[in-house]
């Protein structure tokens, strides 16, 4: 057996991954049975979207209409020249991973959406930056809290020259932290105990937005899954007790590093001594209550537990592909990369009829494949452990039926055997892709009733489950890696949520499906594999009864404050 990014000097805990393995189980949704979750909205209850740190310092970021960023198709085409890390840079970088795009009204009730997607829009992600010293107001080294309506950065702590120094140890210039927590709550609040699957896949789709975002102002990010969530939370002042007192907790999930100088090497750490001067930094702030009274839930804590990531070694991962399959589509005078990633929506409605050609079908598929020469692929330091399993309704040129992508083309065969034995196999060789025909035939109601009788999943040009190689994953990279697995799939989500745009249709992610409906479909009858996400694309239907304002037509700015 391997021992990819196995915990440093620890054993894997059988118990934990039974822990992960038993959680997972319980939260599956069934028809007639759905995983536990409130019987109602407790309305008095709900969540704020925003979290503010009172006592900080806010320094507003600039507004950047005027973006000048590349056509979305050249982000997978070639690099950009990089832009130089300034206050304007990193707002638009902020805003486009993270910011919001529009807020919706209907009698009277408003709500923002954001670059990145969230489940019921409850966006329990946050998100912190890590900087050195820019230009007035932003001339302390330190670390921020990304205060999205204000467009703002509170100041959580403020380093020394010297603390950061000690972090940023061997890093090019314009090198800076980006990091992501979560508050479970804001999802647990609806969705219960599944909720905290909701929760990995926001990440999953956060980090995403982030590196399409860095991507359009020719940055490169890279994650730095070595660190152990103690770590993350140690960088961020997650373990400030104090700090949140009474205040819904922010667990630690992910920090990545972003790399602003075009030919500087990549960072795969930080300092040995970053904690100690992160600590010894001058903290402001308290986080504010989000509800006036939160539920515990146990399954998600017991998860939570279970979950808790150590410091893992680096894994090695096969080479990045020179290019891709597909040549890209005709880029010049496309829309930007800021417009598709600000246009981006999910699809309330399908309206069964638009199709997608074959080339546009294989194109978005391409796009999902590990290892590949673009974002978001070139940031990701964990191998690729998802399939896709597709219900294919209107693509033209292909024939409707079940198909599946095989992103890691080495588990074809142990794939193969865990399915059903009776499925053709049919290569699609035209496409140029580890895409297989299962069996043909109209799938719009079986792609339907898996993903909880939802009909944007069969009125769609095509649906698709995300399958993962679940039981390796566990027990061979530990039960942290089931994170990572959310991960994964929200990041192919949001290669999806992309490329439709780009492709003039819409979609939707779908974290409602019926577990072992969709693995009956496979023929699968083990836990070896499982289902973990689904995603719908097609032409959208709008909801003509939504007002819909502009993101920031509330902060009179454009300027640097
Ligand atoms: C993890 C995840 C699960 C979701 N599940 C569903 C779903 O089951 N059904 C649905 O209609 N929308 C679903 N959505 C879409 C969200 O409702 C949507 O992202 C949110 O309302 C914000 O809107 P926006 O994507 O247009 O910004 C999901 C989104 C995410 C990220």
């Amino acid at each position: 057996m391997s021992n990819l990014g196995q915990p440093e000097g620890a054993r894997i805990s059988s118990d934990a991954v039974q822990r992960v393995r038993d959680y997972h189980q319980r939260t599956k949704h069934m028809p007639g049975r759905y995983a536990p979750a409130p019987w109602e909205l407790d309305w008095a209850n709900q969540p704020d979207p925003f979290r503010r740190f009172a006592g900080t310092s806010v320094l507003n970021l600039p507004l950047i209409t005027d973006d000048a960023t590349p056509p979305y198709d050249q982000l997978f085409h070639s690099g950009e020249a990089g832009r130089t890390l300034t206050p304007e840079s990193l707002g638009l970088f902020l805003e486009l991973s993270l910011g919001l795009t529009a807020w919706k009204e209907i009698q009277g009730t408003r709500w923002a959406l954001r670059s990145n997607p969230s489940s019921g829009n409850l966006h329990p992600t946050e998100g912190y930056v890590v900087v050195p010293s820019l230009r007035r107001p932003f001339n302390n080294p330190g670390v921020y809290h990304y205060a999205p309506r204000e467009h703002g950065l509170e100041q959580r702590c403020v380093l020394s020259e010297a603390a950061w120094n000690a972090l940023a140890e061997g890093w090019s210039e314009g090198t800076f932290l980006a990091g992501f927590t979560s508050v479970h709550w804001r999802e647990a609040w609806k969705y219960g105990e599944r909720s905290y699957r909701y929760c990995q896949h926001d990440v999953g789709h956060a980090l995403g937005a982030l590196f399409f975002a860095a991507a359009a102002l020719g940055w490169r990010v890279v994650i730095l899954s070595n660190l152990s969530d103690a770590q993350v939370a140690g960088l961020l002042g997650l373990d400030r007790a104090t700090d949140f007192n009474g205040a819904e907790a922010e667990n630690p999930e992910v920090i990545a590093a972003v790399v602003t100088e075009p030919a500087a090497a990549l960072p795969h750490t930080i300092g040995k001594d970053a904690l100690a001067g992160v600590r010894s930094g001058v903290w402001a702030g308290t986080a504010n209550q989000l509800s006036p009274a939160s539920v515990k839930w146990d399954a998600i804590a017991t998860v939570v537990e279970a979950t808790v990531k150590p410091s893992t070694a680096s894994v090695p991962l096969p080479a990045l592909a020179k290019t891709g399959p597909i040549p890209p589509r005709e880029f010049i005078g496309g829309p930007s990369a800021a417009a598709i990633i600000r246009q981006r929506r999910s699809a309330v409605a399908m309206d069964g009829r638009t199709g997608l050609q074959s080339q546009a079908f294989f194109r978005m598929l391409q796009r999902t494949l590990p290892y590949q020469p673009h974002p978001p692929w070139t940031a990701i330091d964990f191998p690729a452990r998802i399939l896709l399993s597709l219900f294919v309704h209107r693509i033209e040129g292909l024939p409707p039926g079940h198909y599946v992508l095989v992103r890691d083309e080495t588990r074809l065969e142990t794939f193969r055997s865990a399915c059903n034995d009776q499925f053709a196999w049919v290569h699609v060789i035209e496409s140029g892709l580890p895409l297989y025909a299962l069996a043909l035939g109209d799938c719009r109601e079986a792609a339907t009733n898996a993903s909880c009788f939802q009909a944007i999943a069969g009125d769609s040009a095509f649906s698709l489950g995300m399958v993962a190689d679940f039981g390796r994953t566990l027990d061979e990279d530990g039960p942290w890696a089931y994170r990572r697995l959310f991960w994964e799939a929200g990041l192919i989500g949001q290669v999806l949520y992309l490329e439709a745009e780009a492709a003039g249709v819409r979609s939707t992610g779908m974290g409602c499906y019926f577990d072992d409906q969709v693995h009956q479909l496979l023929g699968l009858s083990d836990h070896s594999w499982q289902s973990l996400y689904h995603f719908t694309v097609g032409g959208a239907v709008d909801d003509v009864r939504l007002a819909t304002h502009s993101a920031y037509a509330h902060l009179s700015r454009s300027e640097p404050s």
